[in-house]
This record gives C-alpha cells, structure tokens and sequence, in this order.
C-alpha cells in the first residue's frame, strides 16, 4: 500500500506544484471541492488500471485533469450545454497548464460519453468515464444527500 501510495504521490507532484490546477479546491462540485472529485476518481482510476494491467500513468494524469476548470468557465445560462462543453474546456487548460499524450487527451474529451458524440478510443478513456460516473453517484449520495438533511432538518426546526 506504501508503494501504491508513493506511486499515485509522484505522479500528483506536478499538479500539486501548479497555481492553475491548485484553484479546483475552491469550487465545489457534486457536494465537495473540484480537487477532491478529481482525485478520487485518480485513485480509484489508479487502482482499477493496476488491476486491469493499462496504463497507470496516463489513467491517474487524465483522471485528475478530466474536471480542469474553474467555476469562471461554467456557463450557468444553459448548463445542459455545458456538461457537454466541459470536456473540451478541461482539454483546452490541460493543453495550457501541462504536456498531456493522447491517452490523456481522449480520456478527458470523452469522460461525458455518451453526451459527448465520439467514443472513447482507449480502455484507460472507458475505465475513467466510467469511474468518473460510479465516484459523482457516490459523491452525490454521500455529500449532497447530507446536505439536503441538514437543510431538511433546519427546515423543520424553524417551521416547528
Ligand atoms: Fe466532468
Ligand atoms: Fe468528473
């Protein structure tokens, strides 16, 4: 488990060392900050790919770029839209920020599929997509459904 760790820490590095990339603690997302979303669904990508034999380390970078954006890029008037746009903003600030392979590309352009028209090309672009989906439901049953609670819960102290 140390190595595994060491292993997913040196890859992070780089991202933890950029101004840009360090913003996503600011925003939230599905209940959470954008960078614990991002690196949950790293980890997970990291040791599903492990177990699946792909490769590790483009799986991990695309997984943690595939949300790259800032809450000044999210278009609120048509948020349909935007969830497919995303994709294509989070490529063009990973272009940007870092030096991404294909892999990495495909995996964050196409981690919407099916909103997003064109399939994944590779096994590391379905795994993430996939993970992306399995770790937002979590997210959002764990983080959001506390908050709907709690909110629930003020709501009828005060109507009491
Ligand atoms: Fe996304
Ligand atoms: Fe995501």
């Amino acid at each position: 488990m140390k190595r595994i760790n060491k292993e997913y820490e040196n890859i992070y590095k780089e991202f933890e060392e950029n101004s840009e990339f360090k913003k996503l603690s600011e925003n939230i997302h599905h209940g959470l900050t954008r960078l614990e979303h991002v690196n949950r669904v790293a980890r997970w990508s990291f040791i599903a790919s492990k177990v699946l034999k792909l490769d590790t380390k483009s799986v991990t970078r695309g997984a943690l770029l595939h949300d790259f954006f800032t809450n000044e890029d999210i278009n609120r008037e048509n948020y349909n839209e935007f969830l497919k746009e995303h994709p294509l903003i989070a490529l063009e600030n990973s272009k940007k920020h870092f030096e991404i392979n294909e892999i990495e590309e495909d995996i964050i352009s196409k981690h919407m599929y099916p909103l997003t028209k064109k399939k994944p090309k590779y096994k590391e672009s379905i795994l993430v997509s996939l993970i992306d989906k399995v770790a937002s439901c979590y997210e959002a049953l764990r983080f959001q459904t506390a908050t709907a609670v709690g909110i629930t819960i003020l709501f009828l102290y005060n109507i009491r």
